[in-house]
């Protein structure tokens, strides 16, 4: 039994399909289960990562665990699976370990690293730069015509995040996955402003960049996202100005295949943005 937190999530969802597909038993978590659509057989369980009440029978009988960094304290998650007698715990971390960034959301994705590892148990870390889904955030302002920017020339290589879901499907399934961090980003590296004109073609109309300062664009996507959050990204986004972002093979190496592109996604989402 692979037990699946964050199953309401963009990644975590994908998740549950892909070992499905791939003819395993899943149990999907969420803090609330009514609200989880999951393929045909899969088990749903209510699970707060930061209740370690909930999680004894959540996590009872599974052999390995796909976990997501919630801001709740990762010794509580993590001394559950060992309880459970989980074997391996692929956790969702994040490139801003890698990158040795110093900020709160590096630090939290850091801490929760080392309690995995701590563990005993096997160990996989995904680290993903930028998802591609963070383009949903800018969609009011793609209805609007006007994408308000403070570093429209700071980029990332976007990953889609059913490729995250994909190599976590492989790292919880197959062995030769245990002890490694991977960096996973989508195959091209793309500023912001190439992203609006990707956006711009599939959706077929003209969209236009404005350059605002941080504050400005911070007022405009709490709009879609958490101040923090909107807040974070803008720090991360002035950090690359001086320290561009990369492009990793990891995805291709893993799955075999080339890692999906951020034209690929949109077509994808296209509709989530007219
Ligand atoms: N966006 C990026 O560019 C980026 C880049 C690198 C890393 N990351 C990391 O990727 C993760 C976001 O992935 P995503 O987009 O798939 O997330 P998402 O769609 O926002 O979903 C978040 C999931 O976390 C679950 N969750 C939150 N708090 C929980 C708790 N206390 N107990 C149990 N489950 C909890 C939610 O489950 P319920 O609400 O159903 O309980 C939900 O399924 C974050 O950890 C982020 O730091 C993101």
């Amino acid at each position: 039994m692979i037990v699946v937190t964050g199953a309401t999530g963009g990644v975590g969802a994908e998740v549950v399909r892909g070992l499905v597909e791939s003819g395993h038993r899943v149990r999907a978590l969420s803090r609330r289960p009514d609200e989880l659509t999951v393929p045909a057989g899969v088990e749903t369980a209510r699970a707060d990562l930061a209740d370690a009440d909930s999680l004894a029978a959540a996590f009872a009988g599974g052999t390995a665990l796909f976990l997501y960094s919630t801001f709740g304290d990762p010794a509580i998650p993590v001394a559950a699976a060992k309880a459970a007698g989980i074997e391996r715990i692929v956790l969702l971390s994040s490139a801003a370990v890698r990158d040795g960034a110093d900020d709160p959301i590096a630090r939290h994705h850091r801490a929760v690293e080392q309690a995995v590892e701590s563990s005993g148990l096997a160990w996989t870390h995904l680290r993903p730069g930028g998802f591609a889904s963070n383009a949903r955030w800018l969609a009011p302002q793609v209805r609007d015509g006007v994408v308000r920017l403070a570093y429209p020339e700071v980029g990332t290589a976007p990953i889609d995040p059913a490729d995250i879901a994909a190599v976590a499907v492989r790292a919880l399934t197959e062995d030769g996955h245990a002890g490694r961090a991977y960096p996973l980003t989508g195959p091209e590296w793309l500023t912001q402003a190439d992203e609006i004109r990707i956006l711009a073609a599939a959706l077929g109309v003209p969209l236009r960049v404005e350059r605002v300062d941080a504050e400005a664009e911070i007022a405009v996507l709490t709009g879609s996202i958490p101040e923090r959050f909107a807040r974070g990204r803008l720090e991360i986004q002035a950090a690359m100005v001086d320290r561009p972002s990369y492009v990793v093979d990891t995805v291709e190496r893993i799955l075999g295949r080339p890692a999906r592109t951020f034209a690929d996604w949109v077509a994808a989402h296209v509709t989530e943005f007219k």
